[in-house]
């Protein structure tokens, strides 16, 4: 399968490592050859019909910043490379954007047109368009799975839609940031300022390109309105969440409501069409209190009760877990 990647900085990097690591595998798994027949970033794009040589690709990523250097690259934008380079699939991976959804809305939009598939990281256009994104996808008779949206390495859409399949889902509550998080975990467990804490998740390729998205409570956001869309059918966009970040969180509150038995975590929640997200007090023993980076969903099912998944939700590699399920996913459905 030919696949094009948009967007090479944390997360399109992951998953040229993660390929380099799996090709064989995959070859032997699921008799999946993939050919990285083109990488865009922001200086150009690099096209090989007959693929990339992936390590050249990071070590230019790494050495110059800029995939321009790679050997034969051109000044092409993401939207052309979509429409003039031949392909099955388009993975999005570049910055979310909240406000216009810009430029992951153009690229997605532009590869159901072109009749490719796409696999996407990218929260922003799916908060924002959700129903006009999988309708396009729909019309163009093309496959579009965005598992990597939510939670990183926490599989929980397709969960809900494929394996709880029988089951009404009628809210979800969760820690959907591994960021925030992160900062929290630490505050409490060692007394660290908040500054400090966030400058070591961005060191570690946890937050945002814009970190404010993420302690600010709009990376969570985000993701229930994904959520609400995808799992529980809820026609809900990004302005119809109430939003509170963790910004005037202090270690003295941290410290007082540890105290008492509780920690303090920021919860999305979607319930009764309402969607939210505030920092609130979680029992220490509660199923929602996971720690570090680790994201949380419990989903409450109308047949199975509660059901509740943790995992990494954030990180270059971890997140590619998702990426290569839906990958697969879409190869197993189109091999024919
Ligand atoms: N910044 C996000 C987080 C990355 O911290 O969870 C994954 O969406």
């Amino acid at each position: 399968m030919r696949i094009q990647i948009i967007g090479f900085g944390v997360i399109g990097q992951g998953l040229a490592r993660v390929l380099l690591r799996k090709e064989e595998e995959l070859r032997q798994r699921y008799g999946l050859e993939v050919s990285v027949v083109s990488i865009t970033d922001i200086s150009g794009t690099a096209h090989a019909e007959e693929g990339l040589d992936l390590r050249k690709a990071l070590s230019v990523a790494r050495e110059t910043g800029a995939i321009v250097n790679y050997p034969g690259a051109k000044e092409m934008s993401g939207v052309e490379a979509i429409e003039e380079i031949e392909a099955e699939l388009v993975v999005e991976a570049t910055p979310s954007n909240i406000k216009t959804g810009e430029p992951g809305l153009s690229h997605m939009l532009a590869g159901f047109k072109a009749g490719k598939h796409v696999v996407t990281s990218n929260k922003g256009p799916l908060a924002l368009k959700y129903r006009q994104l999988v309708s396009e996808a729909e019309r163009n008779n093309v496959e579009f799975r965005f598992e990597a949206s939510v939670g990183g390495a926490m599989p929980v859409i397709n969960l809900a839609r494929e394996t709880l399949s029988g089951d009404r889902i009628t809210a979800i509550e969760g820690i959907l940031n591994g960021t925030t998080n992160y900062i929290l975990s630490r505050m409490t467990r060692e007394g660290l300022s908040f500054e400090h804490v966030l400058r070591e998740a961005q060191e570690l390729g946890y937050a945002e390109t814009d970190p404010t998205y993420d302690i600010e409570g709009i990376d969570t956001a985000s993701k229930l309105v994904i959520l609400a869309n995808a799992i529980m059918g809820i026609d809900a966009t990004f302005s119809d969440v109430k939003i509170r970040g963790i910004t005037r969180i202090t270690p003295e509150a941290i410290r007082l409501a540890k105290e008492r038995g509780y920690v303090i975590k920021l919860i999305g929640e979607v319930k009764n069409s309402h969607l939210e997200v505030s920092p609130r007090l979680v029992p220490e023993t509660h199923p929602l209190n996971v720690d570090g980076a680790l994201n949380v969903a419990m989903l409450h099912c109308d047949v199975a009760g509660e059901v509740t998944v943790v995992g990494k939700g954030a990180g270059a590699i971890e997140t590619q877990s998702a990426i290569l399920s839906d990958i697969i996913a879409i190869w197993k459905k189109v091999k024919g």
